[in-house]
């Protein structure tokens, strides 16, 4: 009887979910698939049909055809679906079965479903699961946080799925509670950063340096096989050259320039914002897909203010696109840098005890953000434990410096034209903020000091202190230290 029973099942058979289930079924696992919508249990059947697959219409008959204990993935829309789809599972579970979360669920939503199902002997891993359709079926990044013993269960099919960058495969247990769900919240920020900053490189081309977008194509193509390797990269090229059959227009410039999202990005800077950590590349994307949902406003407007055209001749050419190379690798390591330090702040503010190196492992392959930089950030991470940020290297700290020039010009060329570079300059300033000694918050303190009493340190004294600054005479010592936060 156990010969017929199958090793893992998948709620939600959308193409995400039948494609992972085929995957599992290319290792030899017997996979087990149910959906409330007929059609997709009919699309597994068929597309599973020479394989150790099936797929069923109740979640009766699904339940009674896994080997126990059962391992059960959910790739449903994140939200109240996944706790309707627990609450419908529970009641035909056994204690000690195994419950994955593949969506894209908020943190919070994880961190309350696994201290729920805990308490109901149910094993939870809250699991981002990166690479789209197509890496779903040949092979996703991978990261499972919660019950460590159900990780341990799951891991060789896990293992056998996933991508794999040089034998290895591009999945690890990421920590407890919600901490897989919050890596892949993080991954998702960072991807809303490359895919704006790659958007402004294209504007800049375009509007800049009037690159056509076979030309770009060609660059981009050519930009894939040196230092700015990377999914995001190759697929630009394939998109400014796409045509629709038997047209001649770009599909391209025919869509509409109104970006929607879903939340991780967002959720990624609420984040970052509550734990202090400053992500300006990941929340300038954020900014610019709400800007771009105003379409409207920005038709008005632009018929409101006249476009600038200086005198200045642009930069052209292989001059332009140079710049434009070494903007990108630049914002691109500040835009890493940001996610990996929201991620080493977290890992103690929220005791997820995260694995760094690992992480960056497991991003080389499969998901959305892969490219060749990632071995250079897994090293980083590797030969420094407890390095917060990638910057504060000297492997960084040389491309950064080589490429800040770059980054500038583009910015300058830009700007004089009125072309928005949100993300860049996000990028430029994150930086040249983050390695000036004395900022001008002395200034913010004394202000705050003045008009609220908040009080401030000093450089030539130890203490908190206050000063009556209508009549300046003496700096008072403040005694207790704080009190004036309010
Ligand atoms: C991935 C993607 C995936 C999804 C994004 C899209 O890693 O495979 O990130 O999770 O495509 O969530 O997000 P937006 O709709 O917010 O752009």
């Amino acid at each position: 009887m156990d010969q017929q029973l199958y090793d893992f099942g998948m709620i939600g058979l959308g193409v995400m979910g039948r494609n992972f289930l085929l995957n599992v079924a290319d290792d030899g696992f017997g996979a087990l698939g149910t959906d409330i919508d007929e059609d997709s249990v009919s699309a597994l059947n068929s597309e599973g049909k020479d394989m150790r697959v099936k797929g069923v219409g109740t979640q009766k008959e699904f339940v009674s055809l896994l080997s126990k204990p059962r391992k059960i993935m959910m790739l449903v829309p994140a939200g109240k679906i996944v706790d309707n789809v627990i609450e419908g599972l529970l009641p035909l579970l056994d204690e000690g079965d195994i419950l994955i979360d593949g969506g894209n669920s908020h943190y919070d939503d994880t961190d309350r479903r696994y201290a729920f199902l805990k308490a109901k002997g149910i094993r939870f891993l809250g699991t981002g699961v990166s690479g789209g359709a197509k890496g779903a079926r040949l092979g996703p990044s991978i990261m499972p946080g919660g019950d460590r013993s159900a990780w341990e269960d799951v891991k060789p099919i896990l293992e056998t799925v996933a991508a794999k960058v040089n034998g290895e495969p591009c999945v690890t247990y990421i920590g407890e509670s919600s901490s897989g769900h919050y890596v892949k919240m993080v991954h998702n920020g960072i991807e809303y950063g490359l895919m704006q900053l790659i958007a402004e490189a294209y504007d800049v081309l375009k509007r800049v340096g009037g690159m056509g977008n076979d030309e770009m194509s060609a660059l981009f193509t050519k930009w894939n096989d040196g230092r700015l390797n990377g999914y995001l990269i190759e697929i630009t090229a394939a998109i400014l050259k796409f045509r629709e059959e038997g047209t001649e227009t770009h599909l391209l410039d025919v869509i509409l320039d109104k970006a929607k999202q879903k939340g991780t990005g967002k959720w990624t800077s609420q984040s970052a914002m509550d734990h202090g950590v400053p992500v300006p590349t990941i929340d300038a994307a954020v900014t610019m897909r709400a800007i771009s949902a105003f379409k409207e406003y920005r038709q008005d407007n632009s018929k409101l203010y006249k476009p600038i055209h200086p005198d200045e001749v642009a930069l052209k050419g292989e001059g332009l696109a140079d710049a434009v190379e070494k903007a990108l690798y630049f914002s691109f390591i500040t835009c890493y840098a940001q996610g990996m330090q929201l991620l080493a702040e977290t890992s103690i503010d929220r005791e997820y005890n995260l694995d760094l190196e690992g992480i960056a492992r497991i991003w080389r392959g499969g998901c959305i953000i892969r490219a060749e930089l990632l071995e250079k950030i897994r090293e980083a991470y590797g030969k420094r434990e407890g390095l917060k940020n990638m910057m504060a290297t000297k492997e960084f700290r040389d491309d950064l410096f080589a490429c800040r020039d770059g980054v500038a010009e583009v910015i300058h060329q830009a700007t004089e034209r009125g072309i928005p570079t949100m993300c860049m300059s996000a990028s430029l300033q994150y930086f040249d903020a983050f390695r000036t000694e004395n900022l001008p918050l002395n200034l913010v303190q004394a202000q705050r000091d003045y008009f609220g009493s908040h009080s401030y340190e000093r450089l030539d004294q130890k203490g908190i202190f206050h000063t009556s600054w209508d009549a300046p005479r003496e700096a008072k010592v403040m005694d207790p230290p704080s009190g004036a936060e309010g």
